[in-house]
């Protein structure tokens, strides 16, 4: 693995497990300094203990995304501890499925509340920092840098998804979100991505199979990896995408372009 990120500070957002994990141990096998943050505490501790055991730098915060108080407090404390912060990966995320005509506003509420203006808090409290921390005096010309902000957006905010009419709602609004934070954070030395994944194999009750639904349409014809999610966020936050703002990238297996795979 390269050292691109040596010497950084970074924080992943619901990295306890799934491919917010994913994300936290490829960024530590690339040399930054993580935060695993997440609400569940104990899953973030296995993540540390993960990356510690791989040989990188990581340390747990407990951390509700749908509450500012709390996102304001994460980003604190990596100032506290870093001085700075490099790279922001907001990743925390539900996805659930109902219905569009039994849809409930608690159901709305919960799904945009958490995957939209969840991730607009981080992003917001985020950028605050990395704007602040811009054209400061550092070791070297990288640390006179604002930051790099990655956010986890699917597939599912790009076309429609049966029962998806919140969680697709939610990665559209993410996306557009990502391409407006970039425009106007440009000036400040942030650059703003997101990953669209498509369907990607996060625990072994999925099988090794994808659905027929999913299969109809899938070229490489299988589950993706957290792990090649990982890669490209990994890409984003790295200086190596340094002409990359306000795009999204698909790590679908082709999923999103898949028109007639046959005849
Ligand atoms: N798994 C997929 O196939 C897939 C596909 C496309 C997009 N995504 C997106 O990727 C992201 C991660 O998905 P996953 O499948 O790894 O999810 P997951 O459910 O396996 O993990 C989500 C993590 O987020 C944490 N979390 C939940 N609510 C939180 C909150 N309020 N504050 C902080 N942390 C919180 C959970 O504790 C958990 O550790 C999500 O944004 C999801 O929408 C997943």
């Amino acid at each position: 693995m390269s050292d691109r990120l040596a010497g950084q500070s970074a924080l992943v957002t619901g990295s306890g497990r799934g491919i917010g994990q994913a994300i936290a141990m490829r960024l530590a096998s690339e040399g930054a300094q993580v935060m695993v943050a997440d609400i569940d505490l104990n899953a973030a501790n296995d993540t540390v203990d993960l990356i510690s055991k791989a040989g990188g730098a990581a340390w747990a915060r407990h951390v509700d995304v749908t509450d500012r108080g709390s996102v304001n407090a994460m980003v604190g404390a990596v100032v506290a501890r870093h001085g700075r912060l490099d790279v922001a990966v907001s990743n925390a995320g539900i996805m659930e499925r109902m219905p569009f005509l039994e849809m409930t506003d608690d159901f709305w509420d919960r799904v945009i509340g958490l995957n939209l203006s969840g991730s607009f808090m981080v992003g917001q409290e985020v950028a605050r920092q990395m704007v602040a921390q811009d054209g400061q005096d550092g070791q070297d010309a990288r640390d006179a840098r604002g930051g790099r902000i990655v956010f986890i957006a699917s597939n599912s905010g790009i076309f429609g998804g049966r029962g998806r009419a919140a969680y697709g709602a939610s990665k559209a609004g993410l996306i557009n979100l990502t391409q407006s934070m970039a425009i106007e954070l440009v000036e400040h030395n942030i650059r703003v991505n997101a990953v669209a994944p498509g369907p990607i194999k996060t625990s072994e009750a999925q099988g090794d199979i994808p659905p027929p639904s999913v299969m109809a349409r899938m070229p490489l014809a299988r589950f993706g990896r957290p792990e090649e999610v990982a890669a490209v966020a990994a890409f984003l936050a790295a200086e190596e995408s340094s002409f990359v703002t306000g795009h999204v990238y698909g790590a679908d297996g082709g999923y999103t372009v898949a028109g007639m795979m046959e005849g």
